[in-house]
């Protein structure tokens, strides 16, 4: 048997962050388990509570062991007792030093969860499944030029040509790749010069793909058009500060915050996958949070990483097989029993050992 050997880097970070990364990785052992792939698993710690003990949010040596890592597992980082941003610059960090230029964040509703999308049956439509394609190294996020006195605060927003058509070749090759037949971007050029910039490459770069129709919206407009009209989305382009926002308006749209994965990649190298929502503080502690946000960051990783899109696959199926049977409290029907979060991720990974042995 050829085993395919791969280090993955793990950092559970603050609040609920460790307690779904070890659900993440109890799926990722039974990969090693069941099929060829053979994972040697090496901790980073980041985040609030490393700043509180070393004065670094993203230590040295833990970034060292990011970097000759295969992949990256991670939770969330941030803590209410710490200034807002000290424990979340190591992500931010995490993606300028990798260069994680793509944020990927698929937004799907299951079949399984229609009854928790916040959405009457008119306004679903034939359904939610979009493949939300965030730049995620430039705009405001770069922190170019930042100043903060008691006076004047200032970020701008850089986006470079470099940049726009990196992220936006990226998008019209996954469209194609999933035989969509629209690529929707969505920017604020009727204000910005970033976004007018963005637009105009994202008309240069759709040219090369005629069949694939291209659409523009504006940032405020989509953000009614995403309630509105779902199934009119298919694969949507934005920048880093509008595909934050919107990432986490599909999130709660598919079901909870907890439901969404995200994939920070540079195609080819070393890529970080975590779920998109943050440290829950309201919550943590309490073994309570939805595990299947870092769990289908994981089918990420073994999707885009390890070049796996059977495995993937089952792991996804596995959660739709495990919301018919229990879900976590934010995902609450009164006909389904309520687990916490080592009860789902050993539902899920139960029935993942059953599909990896067919
Ligand atoms: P949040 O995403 O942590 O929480 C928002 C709401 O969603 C809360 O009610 C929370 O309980 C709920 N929620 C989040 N994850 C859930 C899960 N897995 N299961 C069930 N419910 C869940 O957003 P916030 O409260 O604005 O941020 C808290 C901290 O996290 C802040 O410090 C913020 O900066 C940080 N943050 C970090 C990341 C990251 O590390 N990538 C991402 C977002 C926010
Ligand atoms: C996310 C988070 C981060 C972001 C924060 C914590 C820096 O909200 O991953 O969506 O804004 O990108
Ligand atoms: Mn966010």
């Amino acid at each position: 048997m050829i085993y395919l050997k791969k280090i993955i880097a793990y950092c559970g970070g603050d609040g609920v962050g460790p307690e779904v990364v070890e659900e993440g990785l109890k799926v990722l052992k039974v990969i090693s388990e069941y099929t060829d792939f053979e994972f040697d698993f090496k901790e980073a710690p980041a985040g609030g509570n490393v700043y509180k003990k070393s004065g670094k949010s993203l230590p040295n040596q833990s970034f060292e062991t990011i970097k000759n890592s295969d992949a990256l597992l991670f939770g969330a980082v941030g803590l209410p007792d710490l200034p807002p941003g000290v424990g979340e610059v190591a992500v931010l960090q995490i993606r300028q030093k990798l260069d994680l230029y793509v944020n990927l964040r698929p937004i799907k509703l299951y079949d399984s969860l229609r009854d928790r999308c916040p959405l009457k049956d008119e306004f679903i439509g034939k359904g939610i499944d979009i493949a939300f394609v965030r730049e995620n190294t430039e705009g405001l996020y770069a922190n170019k030029g930042a100043v903060l006195t008691d006076e004047t605060a200032e970020n701008s927003m850089v986006y470079t040509r470099k940049g726009c058509e990196r992220i936006i070749n990226y998008a019209f090759e996954l469209a194609k790749s999933l035989n969509h037949s629209k690529v929707t971007s969505v920017d604020k050029a009727n204000v910005l010069n970033p976004s007018r910039l963005w637009r105009k490459i994202f008309h240069e770069i759709g040219e090369k793909y005629p069949e694939i129709n291209k659409e523009d919206i504006y940032i405020d407009a989509f953000c009614q058009w995403l309630i509105r009209k779902p199934d009119s989305f298919q694969t949507v382009v934005t920048g880093n500060m509008f595909g934050d926002i919107i990432s986490d308006e599909g999130a709660f749209l598919i079901g909870s915050l907890g439901m969404a994965s995200s994939g920070n990649i540079h195609p080819g190298k070393v890529s970080m996958y975590e779920p998109i929502h943050g440290s829950a503080p309201d919550i943590a502690g309490k073994g309570i949070a939805n595990p299947i946000g870092a769990i289908l960051s994981v089918k990420l990783m073994m999707q885009e990483s390890f070049h796996s899109p059977n495995i993937a696959k089952l792991i996804e199926n596995s959660v739709e097989e495990a919301l018919i049977e229990g879900r976590t409290i934010d995902l609450k029907n009164p006909e389904i029993k309520t687990r916490n979060t080592r009860e789902m991720g050993d539902l899920i990974t139960e029935k993942l050992k059953k599909n990896l042995k067919k």
